[in-house]
C-alpha cells in the first residue's frame, strides 16, 4: 500500500519507518535537513523494538506538491498549532488519497479533517511513541501491544479499517479495528491529559522525569486528583475504562479504589520507575515542548475536557488551575 505522512517529525517518522520496513511504500513530507538525510543515508531508528536502519520504500519531500502519485492513506502527523497550515499547503494532494487519517492527539481533529476530506476521513489513536533527535534519526521509546486503534466514525469496521490495522500488525505495530472509535478517542485523551498536565504542572520547573515526581506523596496525590476528575467526565459521557493502551493505562485500577489507595499505588510505581534505568527518564511530549522552548497541544489535550466539563455541570477545579498554569507558560514558549 501507498502512504504519506504529512509532518515526519518524531512519530510520523517513527510509523512511517516502521511501515516502511514491513515493504509498504511511504512519503513523509517534513523539513529540509530530516528530508535530504533521508533521501540521502535512510532513516535510523532506535528504541523499545531495537534498532534498525531503513533506506528502502522511503521516500522525503518538503511539499506536499512533491509528494508523486497515489496513496491509500494520508496520515496527518503535524502538532496542533500547525494543522491549519500543513492542510491548506495539502490541498492538492488531497485529491490523490483514497482516504485520511490523523494520529495527533486531541478530541476535535477527526471533525476538522472532515472539514478538509468529508468521507475521506476515518478515526484513529496511537500510544507509540516517537522523538526525533537529528535529521535522519528518530527513537522510538515507548508502545504497548496494541498501539493503534482505527475505526469509522460513525462506528463499525469497513475494508479501509482492516486494511490499515493490517498494514501496522504487519509492520510489528499491534493493531485493533474498533466498533466505536470514539470511545478510544476520549480513553487516550484522558490518559494523555492526565500525564501532561501533571507532569508539567508537576515537574516542569527542573530537570526531572515522571518517577521523580510520582515518588513524592504529594505528587502523586496531585497525578490522583487529576485523573479523578477526567474521569468523572469521561464517565458523564457515557464511557467506562478499558485499558485500551494496558500496561500503560491503568484507570481501570484507579477507578475501583478509594483516594488513599490509588495515591499508594501511584507513588509505588513511581519509586519502580526511579529503580528501573529503562523507566527512569519518561516524560509526555507536552513536558517536552516545554523544555524545549516549543508552544504545547494544550488547547488540543485539556481543553476539550473544560468545555465538556462546563456543558455537563462537573466541577474539576484542579485540571482548570493546571489548564491556567500551562496556558501562561504557553504564552512564552516561541516556536
Ligand atoms: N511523539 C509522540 O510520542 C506522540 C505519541 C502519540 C501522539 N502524538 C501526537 O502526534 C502529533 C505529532 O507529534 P510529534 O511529537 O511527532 O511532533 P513533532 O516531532 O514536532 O513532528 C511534527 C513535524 O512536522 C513538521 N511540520 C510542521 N508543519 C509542517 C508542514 N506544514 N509541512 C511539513 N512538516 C511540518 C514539524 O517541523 P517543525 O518542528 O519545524 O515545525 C515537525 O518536524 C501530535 O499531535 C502529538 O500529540 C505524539
Amino acid at each position: 500500500m501507498k502512504f504519506v505522512i504529512l509532518g515526519a517529525g518524531g512519530l510520523g517518522s517513527v510509523i512511517g519507518g516502521y511501515l516502511a520496513n514491513a515493504g509498504e511504500q511511504v512519503t513523509l513530507i517534513g523539513r529540509q535537513a530530516h528530508m535530504d538525510a533521508i533521501n540521502e543515508n535512510g532513516l535510523k531508528i532506535d528504541g523499545c523494538r531495537g534498532d534498525f536502519h531503513i533506506a528502502e520504500n522511503l521516500t522525503g519531500v518538503t511539499s506536499p506538491d512533491d509528494a508523486e502519485g497515489e496513496f491509500d492513506y494520508l496520515i496527518l502527523l503535524v502538532k496542533g498549532k500547525d494543522t491549519e497550515t500543513a492542510l491548506a499547503e495539502a490541498e492538492q494532494l488531497k485529491n490523490r488519497c483514497k482516504n485520511v487519517l490523523s494520529l495527533q492527539n486531541g478530541i476535535g481533529k477527526e471533525k476538522r479533517l472532515i472539514e478538509w476530506a468529508g468521507d475521506k476521513v476515518i478515526g484513529a489513536s496511537t500510544i507509540e511513541g516517537g522523538t526525533l533527535h537529528e535529521p535522519g534519526h528518530a527513537s522510538n521509546p515507548i508502545t504497548t501491544p496494541t498501539t493503534a486503534y482505527f475505526g469509522e466514525l460513525d462506528g463499525g469496521i469497513t475494508p479501509r479499517i482492516e486494511a490499515i490495522t493490517d498494514a501496522f500488525n504487519r509492520a510489528g505495530l499491534g493493531a485493533r479495528s474498533m466498533e466505536d472509535i470514539y470511545h478510544v478517542l476520549w480513553e487516550k485523551l484522558v490518559q494523555i491529559c492526565t500525564a501532561s498536565s501533571w507532569s508539567v504542572s508537576t515537574l516542569a520547573g527542573g530537570d526531572l522525569y515522571f518517577a521523580d515526581g510520582l515518588a513524592v506523596r504529594e505528587g502523586a496525590e496531585h497525578y490522583v486528583a487529576i485523573a479523578r476528575e477526567l474521569l468523572t467526565v469521561y464517565a458523564a459521557l457515557g464511557y467506562q475504562p478499558e485499558n485500551f493502551y494496558a500496561p500503560m493505562s491503568q484507570f481501570k485500577e484507579l477507578n475501583s479504589v478509594s483516594d488513599e489507595k490509588a495515591i499508594e499505588i501511584m507513588q509505588a510505581l513511581g519509586e519502580r520507575m526511579k529503580n528501573d534505568p529503562g523507566g527512569r527518564r519518561g516524560r509526555t511530549s507536552m513536558h517536552e515542548d516545554v523544555t524545549r522552548g516549543r508552544k504545547t497541544e494544550v488547547d488540543e489535550i485539556i481543553k476539550p475536557f473544560l468545555v465538556k466539563a462546563a456543558e455537563l455541570n462537573i466541577e474539576i477545579p484542579t485540571v482548570n488551575a493546571v489548564y491556567r498554569i500551562i496556558k501562561v507558560l504557553d504564552n512564552y514558549l516561541k516556536h
